[in-house]
């Protein structure tokens, strides 16, 4: 079939696949898995609930939670080689670079990594969600000098695993809801950056690993999922500037600098996953002492909300806007931020793979040339 050429920057527009996981209603400001809204499942379900939904499209049966649950901790615990070398890692190197290269090593210890069976496809789903925690936790600790912990066995959530090995401790289970609640909320998103990156790649039938190891990539640029960690910053900037919110803000109307985890490409609302976290970041900042620091990030939606450059471009708070404080008030370093982003997004991701490869088409999009033509070659010593 060939198509008329549309040309549309950032791919804006533009549907690449047909999805069954989730849908993301920008006017009305909902987002839904198969059919869940997201406010009910981060209410009612666990982020284990929600990985089995999206990767079987159903919500589990308690038998079937129970083995998925299983069947992740049996996974967790890293190959001895993939330690020894992130021992080796610059301990500077950003938390997002460790990931990105710690996911496509941890392929090198995996006898299924060239394997694009549905079946081998399914058992990495789990294998790479399941590492994810314990190389952050690892990563942790070897950056601050310590030895890595092997994860917890038994029934144990992977946020309580994940807050116990980077910790030694065992966590507070208001950081571990804290962490549950943002997993689940974080899943999937339909077709943004990471998700489009990681389909790409599997459609030219890479393996998955080299898929999710992309998405990683894509994730930590700042105007994607590492706005969490841009956020973050700027609220403490903000502390520690000494400037009233308002004078901050006039850097902002001079149009310098942009108000980080605020605006979406496809919200054109609120975000329906900052109206929660924006309520239970409240709570949070309130139980651990910090709520000074949740006062100027909702004062300044407050002054951007009611600011005509943001009104007329119906600029709302996104996901990352609330999700950095929820995490930074339960003691999530700020430049892991991005990478709890990852530990949750990576069910998405897996899940978007293995729909991708049930139904494949090759991405071959077209570029329009606009540079010049007709040129003949002149040799080096004439330029
Ligand atoms: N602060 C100030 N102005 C903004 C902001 C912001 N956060 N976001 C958009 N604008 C302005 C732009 O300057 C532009 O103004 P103009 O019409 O005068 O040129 C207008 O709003 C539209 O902005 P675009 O960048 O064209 O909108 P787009 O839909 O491409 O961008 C994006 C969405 C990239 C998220 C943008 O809003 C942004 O940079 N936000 C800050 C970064 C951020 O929070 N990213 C996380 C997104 S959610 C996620 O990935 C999980």
């Amino acid at each position: 079939m060939t198509a008329t050429p549309i040309f549309s920057k950032g791919l804006e527009g533009i549907i690449v696949a047909e999805s069954r996981l989730s849908k993301v209603d920008g006017q009305a400001g909902r987002l839904t898995y198969c059919g869940y809204d997201i406010a009910d499942l981060a209410a009612h379900a666990s982020f284990e609930e929600v990985a089995h939904l999206l990767w079987n499209l159903r919500l589990p049966n308690a038998a079937e939670l129970a083995e998925l649950k299983k069947n992740l901790n049996a996974r967790m615990a890293l190959p001895p080689d993939l330690l020894a070398q992130m021992k080796l890692y610059p301990r500077t190197a950003h938390p997002m670079a460790v990931l990105r290269t710690a996911v496509s090593a941890s392929g090198l210890y995996d006898p299924l990594a060239e394997d694009n069976s549905p079946e081998a496809n399914r058992q990495k789903a789990l294998t790479i969600t399941a590492r994810i925690p314990t190389i952050l936790a690892a990563w942790m600790r070897i950056r601050a000098g310590q030895e890595p912990l092997a994860p917890l066995t038994g029934d144990v959530k992977l946020a309580e695993n994940f807050l116990y090995m980077a910790t030694g401790q065992t966590p507070d289970p208001t950081a571990v809801e804290a962490v549950d609640r943002y997993m689940i909320l974080l899943a999937d998103h339909e077709m943004n950056a990471s998700t489009f990156t990681s389909r790409a790649v599997t459609s030219t039938n890479s393996d998955m690993y080299s898929a999710v190891t992309a998405a990683i990539g894509s994730l930590k640029g700042p105007l994607h999922g590492g706005a969490i960690e841009a956020a973050m910053k700027m609220f403490l900037e903000i502390q520690d500037s000494g400037l009233t919110l308002q004078e901050w803000f006039q850097q902002v109307r001079a149009g310098s600098r942009r108000i980080m985890g605020i605006g979406h490409r496809i919200y054109k609302t609120e975000d329906p996953r900052a109206r929660i976290l924006r309520d239970y970041a409240r709570t949070l900042a309130e139980k651990t002492g910090h709520g000074h620091i949740y006062q100027i990030a909702y004062d300044l939606e407050q002054i951007a909300r009611s600011d005509p450059y943001f009104v007329e471009r119906n600029l709302y708070p996104n996901v990352d806007y609330y999700s950095g404080l929820a995490l930074y008030v339960v003691g999530i370093p700020v430049d892991m931020l991005t990478t709890m982003f990852a530990m949750s997004r990576v069910v998405g991701w897996t899940a978007h793979i293995m729909e991708q490869a049930a139904d494949n088409r090759l991405m071959r999009p077209k570029a329009q040339y606009v540079g010049e033509m007709g040129l003949t070659y002149t040799p080096i010593e004439q330029r």
